[in-house]
């Protein structure tokens, strides 16, 4: 019995300590391991090797993933994924974690309703999106880099008389917006969630001004696509001088947090328990309410992920 470990989609810090963990924990159990490079792609091209102790020596501490990632196309071709699942069989592998995101699960989805495959998938991406699960590893660490930029960004907006609109990560979802403006004390936070009620906050914001307001900060999700619509409106309606930050992908780098850490070292426990049992896998392991449980993969995909309502409560109550 051999098991394996492959990252794909957007890389997230957490990987490597998952990776780590996987190898150290599978050892334990008396498993032959693999590593399974370039994500999706490596699983077609056949880039399998067997892992050992010392490609995982000194990677806890490092963002992205030391068995890289890919987002494949090629994937989703029927002919690709018969000569994946050939590449599993030729190694003898038997189980297989899955680190990645929504698309990932959903290739992972179609290739285990063809073939005899046995995978766990661990949600793995900063943009928190992913349905049946309060947590996906490498948000704590995008958030603390964000924090980390709208600190900074503040410093230079409280010396100014000026606007600072921040656009964030997180796809189509307002997970790290949220959050992040809730942490930083923006002013503004749009999401693509939840409609934008520019005219009543603009009209608030001027009032405000006029009472002595020096400054605004404004997070924006890359989701809402709005980021010159809300740059305008805080130039024109709101009336201040305006500067944009688009964050980009330093957000999905960097050394994983100490929560990052310990959320890879659980979730891959759960991840190897569940491949080692005799049972069919092809799960996703979830975290709620404290506690680590295993969805069908079938739930996850054909759902999708809504933010918690008492953070699209907290929109309202920024100031
Ligand atoms: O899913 C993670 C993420 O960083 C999203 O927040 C972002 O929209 C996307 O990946 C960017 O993808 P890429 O790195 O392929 O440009």
């Amino acid at each position: 019995m051999a098991l394996a470990i492959l990252s794909s989609g957007g890389d997230a810090p957490g990987m490597n300590p998952a990776i780590k963990k996987f190898v150290d924990y599978a050892y334990k159990k008396n498993q032959k391991t693999y590593f399974i490079y370039d994500g999706l792609e490596g699983l077609i091209d056949n880039t399998i090797k067997e892992a050992t102790h010392s490609d995982v020596a000194g990677i806890v501490h490092e963002g992205g993933t030391i068995i890289r990632s890919s987002r494949s196309k090629r994937f989703f071709e029927y002919e690709y994924r018969q000569q994946a699942y050939q590449n599993l069989q030729s190694h003898g592998i038997t189980g297989l974690v899955v680190l990645g995101g929504d698309g990932t699960f959903r290739a992972m989805e179609r290739f285990s309703s063809e073939f005899d495959v046995n995978f766990v998938g661990i949600p793995s991406t900063i943009d928190n999106d992913i349905y049946g699960t309060e947590y996906c590893l490498g948000v704590d660490t995008a958030l603390n880099v964000i924090r980390d930029a709208l600190d900074k960004i503040r410093d230079t907006a409280s010396s100014f008389s000026r606007a600072f609109l921040v656009e964030v990560m997180g796809r189509d979802c307002g997970y790290l917006a949220i959050v992040s403006a809730m942490i930083s004390g923006a002013e503004v936070c749009v999401i693509p969630e939840k409609e934008f009620e520019g005219e009543l906050l603009s009209k608030r914001l001027r009032d405000e001004i006029k009472n002595g307001r020096r400054y605004v900060l404004a997070i924006i999700a890359e989701g809402t696509k709005s980021t010159s619509k809300i740059h305008q409106w805080l130039q024109e309606d709101v009336g201040l001088e305006t500067r944009v930050s688009i964050l980009g992908h330093i957000q999905r780098g960097g050394s994983p947090t100490v929560y990052d850490r310990l959320m890879a070292f659980d979730f891959t426990i759960v991840a190897v328990d569940h491949l080692l049992k005799k049972d069919n896998a092809n799960k996703i392991v979830v975290y709620q309410k404290g506690e680590f449980k295993l969805l069908e993969i079938q739930e996850v995909v054909s759902n999708k992920y809504l933010l918690p309502q008492h953070y699209l409560n907290a929109i309202n109550l920024l100031d």
